[in-house]
């Protein structure tokens, strides 16, 4: 079917009460690998796109591949900037064909956070393309020394509140203990769960997580079986992901665990058949790898069998 907007899926995420992927890609492998779990689990799905990956890979290449895998699947696929933090990366994606984009000012100060969501909401409503912002700063808890600290970081309940009044937001980021990439807890993996509800039962729109991955125990060990170099990497477990969605988050963000399966099925392949040397032999196995962590998050969140 034809790429859909990320407000159509997380509308009927938000009713059903679970979550949904949204996985991040930089080539035609991950793609493959998420779409074929994406119909195999019949579960809709989110394709994000940093704007490091849009530079990697080339806008145009990006939404001809989304397209034309939307078009051939079953399920409702939808195309998101992920992190826009430039104007021009982000008028780029929206002239490019992405059905929803992220304006990311979560750095800046809320008055300021407020006026540069609405200039992009204002330019992305008015062609028919869903918007995401961000309120707070992604940090592990453990950078966290003390309350005060934890206030100024996580995401404050009224702040968000008034956030989405100020703005047209489709759906809402905060920040509740995770970070980004590999190494987010030392001590207990944990997240703020109790103000996701506070901040659900505030605000009326989809939320989101960002820095979701488990940074499944057993792929990093697989990974450094063959060499990968991982030591002390920790992710959010599964349980806190399933209490985060009980407590209202519709839209979970992965890339990390993609990264580490592709990384660990590419290295098992090279380790293990040196002669060879056809990248298929490799890369095949890549998007296996991703494609099986993708099923399992499906079913994680409950969106597995709701595309039905
Ligand atoms: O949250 C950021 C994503 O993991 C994308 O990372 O900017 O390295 O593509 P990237
Ligand atoms: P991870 O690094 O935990 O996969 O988070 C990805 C993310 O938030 C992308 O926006
Ligand atoms: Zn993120």
């Amino acid at each position: 079917m034809p790429l859909v907007t990320m407000k159509e899926i997380l509308e009927e995420a938000r009713k059903g009460k679970y979550g949904v992927g949204a996985f991040n890609i930089n080539n035609m492998e991950f793609l493959q690998g998420i779409i074929e779990a994406a119909e195999e689990e019949k579960s809709p799905v989110i394709i994000a796109v940093s704007e490091g990956a849009m530079k990697y890979a080339g806008v145009e290449y990006i939404y001809a591949m989304v397209k034309v895998a939307a078009e051939k699947a079953s399920v409702p696929v939808a195309l998101h900037l992920d992190h826009g933090k430039h104007w021009d990366k982000i008028v780029l994606a929206i002239r490019n064909g992405f059905t929803s984009v992220m304006i990311d000012a979560s750095d800046k100060p809320f008055d300021e956070n407020v006026a540069i969501t609405n200039k992009v909401v204002d330019l992305a409503h008015a062609v028919g393309v869903t918007v995401e912002a961000e309120l707070g700063r992604l940090a592990g808890v453990e950078d966290i020394v003390n309350v005060d600290e934890k206030e100024a970081i996580l995401t404050n309940p009224e702040d968000a509140k008034r956030f989405v009044e100020l703005t047209d937001v489709d759906a809402l980021a905060v920040a509740v203990g995770t970070s980004h990439g590999a190494y987010k807890f030392k001590g207990e993996p944990k997240l703020d769960i109790e103000r996701v509800k506070t901040i659900a039962d505030l605000v009326q729109i989809p939320l989101v997580l960002h820095g979701a991955s488990g940074v499944i125990p057993e792929i990093v060990e697989l990974a450094t079986k063959y060499g990968a170099k991982l030591p002390g990497a920790k992710g959010v477990p599964d349980d806190q992901i399933k209490l985060a969605i009980e407590a209202g988050i519709c839209k979970i963000n992965i890339d990390t665990d993609l990264r580490l399966a592709f990384l660990a099925a590419v290295r098992r392949e090279l380790t293990e058949k040196p002669e060879n040397f056809d990248p298929r032999k490799y890369l095949g196995p890549g998007r296996e790898m991703v494609k099986e962590v993708v099923k399992k998050k499906m079913r994680l969140f409950g969106s597995s069998g709701k595309a039905a």
